[in-house]
């Protein structure tokens, strides 16, 4: 619905006598935006002024209800509307009307490929965002995965600069379309958790900018996102909310950022540096040895009351202040002053339809090999995936992670899902009316974590467990053998140090012995499907013996529904891998170089982490590596169906400098099933002066296809496609000479190329 009375219709009711040639400039509509902002800003006192530039509660600030400009609310983000906490606790105010529609992770979301889906992403949480009163939503998250211990790359978009890039713009394009606002995040080098307060990061210029920059940059400049949150660690000695660098130089500066910087969570240290290193609100501090507990003392922000002192002592002039409030008011006109806010939804058909469908297109088939089907004749091999549960009397489930609810935990992203259908209960749903004669029995086979809550919000499911371990392994082994097809929902949870804020992972290894568990189901009925729900690679030593493994994610409301759909062939899975899935740790170019976690400073409370590997992050790392081969390439992911790429072709040899360059191939769906394949075109530097990876992802498309049809798709690159970053001149070269493009369907199944040459 749309709030059709504008703010000069108001005042005309309310006064009974203005006319639109009274309304005060900073009300009317009809003027430009800047000069309402200019009125207002002169109007403003300077406690008003420094009240709208920091927090009045755990995630709101003042807007100045003097002048009719509300209370700014902001609201993590990134995966839906997190429950309403108390003023100024964490805990979850109670609240009966705001639990919400839980969209998959973001790693999910990448792991589509489908910049569709990101649109429709933003524009569901954004409604969502709307009708739960929210200006602003903490997300999207971009940060590169450099190593899969990282508590939080499930809330990123994987290890791809481009990959990230394409898939960030219409997330924000969609929310902001709602009128909300996106704070992308963690501005920038926020790459793990462990001491995130105090990691300094040490990053070559070129690095910075090929790799950890460009999914900000695109969130800026392509996005035209409203809001960017600095990250809590250090670049260059400096804390991100308020960098010099990062802030000041390439985010306004250098990219023309027009919207408001907002410091991560008591991330703000400094009132000298935050007044002039471009932050624009401070949010969460801790001042005056204040903890992350009940009170943060908000008058004592470093944006409050010691810098209305320091203005009111003559060390500033208000120029800073007008600047942020500038961007504070302007961020009001896009949002909460905006004539045609809508009231937005929540819960609707349409927001849990878009989160089913991320997620069914996101879930990736990792292997599938064939194995013995009793059923068909002693020798009979076919792939267990998609189940055909017709056959079948009897399917075991086995496994914590089909009976969590992963909504709840995590962190800041934990959710109140108003529904979320968990694995088991998906599968048996779907099982029964399929074939309704088949028993779908479930064994629990480990324990895992069995906490409950998270900020006061309860899992529905009571996770108790008096059995051992050996109890619980003996009772899934003995179910194993008496069944048809057994299928392991593991992996990793939210619990702390299991891909959760706060913390990293300690180890590549599946936690709470499900290696030894896989093993011992495997030896006693072959026939068995690994789902792994995690937003990381896991290791699996048991990969030769397991024939099918899917990659599950932390898909939300929908997880039960959709896994049961790409498991059973109601979904023909189409995700692709946005980062490597190492086998090993020391696969990863952070881990080979000893970089990570960094070395603590002497004397100093900061840890020095060096990104050593520089640009060669993920598939850039494994391809130089031969020894590092991984266990599942970037892009990698199967499909029940096949598909054929004919031999690409361009439309040009050579290229000038500001010429663009298409590609185009043809891609045929070769099996029996419809779906969905996604073309990858990278780019290769056949010599450079500065030594570059093997190759970088420029392109990509996914395209649908029903059985037997062909489609051309066309790729067009340009000269930035081409480009790599010189330290020396701080600038962007393509350089003249070679390039090949590599056009296939993952990064390590390269089925074309086509050589040219820029002039
Ligand atoms: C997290 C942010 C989050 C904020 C508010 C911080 O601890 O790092 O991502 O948006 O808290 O919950």
């Amino acid at each position: 619905m749309i709030r059709k009375i504008s703010f000069a219709t108001v005042l005309f009711f309310l006064t009974g006598t203005a006319t639109f040639s009274q309304i005060p400039v900073y009300l009317d509509e009809n003027k430009p935006v800047e000069q309402r902002i200019d009125d207002a800003l002169s109007r403003m006192t300077l406690d008003e002024k420094i009240a709208v530039i920091h927090a009045q509660s755990k995630f709101s600030s003042p807007g100045v209800k003097r002048l009719g400009f509300p209370d700014f609310w902001t609201d993590d983000g990134p995966h839906g509307v997190r429950p309403d906490v108390l003023w100024d606790e964490w805990v979850q105010a109670g609240q009966t009307n705001d639990s919400c529609v839980a969209f998959p992770a973001l790693t999910c979301l990448a792991a589509t490929w489908n910049p569709e889906m990101a649109r429709r992403y933003g524009e569901s949480l954004g409604e969502e965002a709307l009708y739960r009163g929210k200006s602003m939503i903490l997300g999207p998250g971009v940060n590169i995965n450099r190593t899969p211990l990282a508590g939080r790359n499930f809330e990123y978009m994987g290890e791809d600069p481009l990959l990230a890039s394409r898939m960030v713009v219409p997330y924000i394009q969609g929310l902001q379309s709602k009128g909300v606002a996106a704070c992308v995040k963690h501005y920038a080098l926020n790459n793990d958790e462990e001491y995130r307060h105090q990691v300094n990061v040490i990053v070559s210029d070129r690095a910075l900018h090929e790799i950890y920059l460009p999914a900000f940059k695109a969130a800026v400049t392509e996005g035209k996102v409203w809001g960017v949150m600095g990250a809590y660690n250090l670049y260059k000695n400096q804390h991100n909310s308020h960098n010099e660098i990062l802030l000041n130089r390439i985010l306004k500066q250098d990219w023309g950022f027009d919207g408001i910087v907002v410091s991560d969570w008591g991330g703000c240290h400094d009132t000298d540096e935050a007044v002039k290193n471009g932050l624009d609100l401070e949010m969460g501090s801790w001042t005056d040895g204040m903890v992350m507990g009940a009170t943060n003392g908000y008058d004592r922000y470093y944006m409050a009351l010691p810098y209305k002192r320091l203005i009111q002592q003559g060390k500033y002039s208000t120029s800073e202040l007008d600047e942020k409030v500038r961007r504070l008011l302007r961020t009001f006109y896009r949002t909460t002053m905006r004539g045609d806010r809508q009231v937005g939804f929540l819960c609707s058909e349409s927001h849990y339809k878009a989160a089913l469908d991320i997620a069914t297109e996101g879930i990736v088939l990792l292997k599938n090999d064939a194995v013995k089907d009793p059923s068909k004749g002693r020798n009979v091999k076919s792939t267990l995936l998609p189940i055909d549960l017709t056959g079948m009397k009897r399917v075991l489930i086995v496994g914590e992670n089909a009976i969590k609810m992963m909504t709840v935990g995590g962190g800041s992203s934990s959710l109140k899902a108003q529904k979320e259908i968990l694995p088991l209960d998906g599968f048996k749903a779907l099982a029964e009316s399929l074939s309704p004669g088949t028993v779908v029995d479930y064994a629990r086979g480990y324990v895992g974590d069995t906490i409950q809550s998270f900020d006061g919000v309860t899992v529905g499911r009571s996770l108790y467990e008096s059995r051992s371990a050996d109890e619980l392994r003996n009772e899934a082994v003995s179910k194993a053998r008496q069944a048809d097809c057994v299928i392991v929902f593991g992996g990793l949870n939210k619990s702390d140090f299991q891909d959760c804020e706060g913390h990293d992972r300690k180890e590549m290894g599946l936690p709470y012995g499900q290696d030894e568990l896989v093993a011992a189901l495997v030896e006693a009925n072959p026939r068995l499907v690994f789902v792994n729900i995690s937003g990381n690679a896991v290791s699996m030593p048991w990969i030769d013996k397991v024939p099918a493994v899917v990659q599950g994610w932390f898909i939300g409301s929908e997880s039960g529904e959709a896994l049961a759909a790409v498991l059973t062939g109601q979904v023909n899975p189409s995700g692709k891998l946005p980062f490597t899935w190492y086998s090993r740790l020391e696969d990863c170019g952070a881990h080979a170089l000893g970089t990570y976690p960094g070395v603590w400073r002497a004397g100093h409370d900061i840890i020095d982490e060096e990104y050593r590997e520089d640009i060669y992050v993920g598939y850039r790392w494994s391809d130089s590596h031969k020894e590092s081969k991984p266990l599942f390439a970037f892009g990698h992911g199967l499909s029940y169906t096949s598909f054929q790429l004919g031999k690409a072709v361009s439309d040009r040899q050579t290229m000038k400098a500001d010429d663009k360059i298409t590609f185009t191939v043809s891609v045929t769906n070769t099996g029996g099933k419809a779906g969905s394949e996604v073309v990858q075109l990278y780019i290769s530097d056949l010599k450079s002066s500065l030594p570059r990876p093997v190759k970088e992802l420029k392109g990509f498309r996914k395209v649908y296809l029903e059985p037997g049809q062909t489609k051309e798709i066309s790729i067009t690159l340009g000269r930035d496609a081409l480009s790599y970053y010189d330290d020396s001149i701080q600038d962007w070269v393509a350089e003249p000479g070679q390039f090949e493009a590599l056009i296939g369907t993952s990064s390590d199944k390269i089925l074309s190329k086509v050589k040219f040459i820029l002039e």
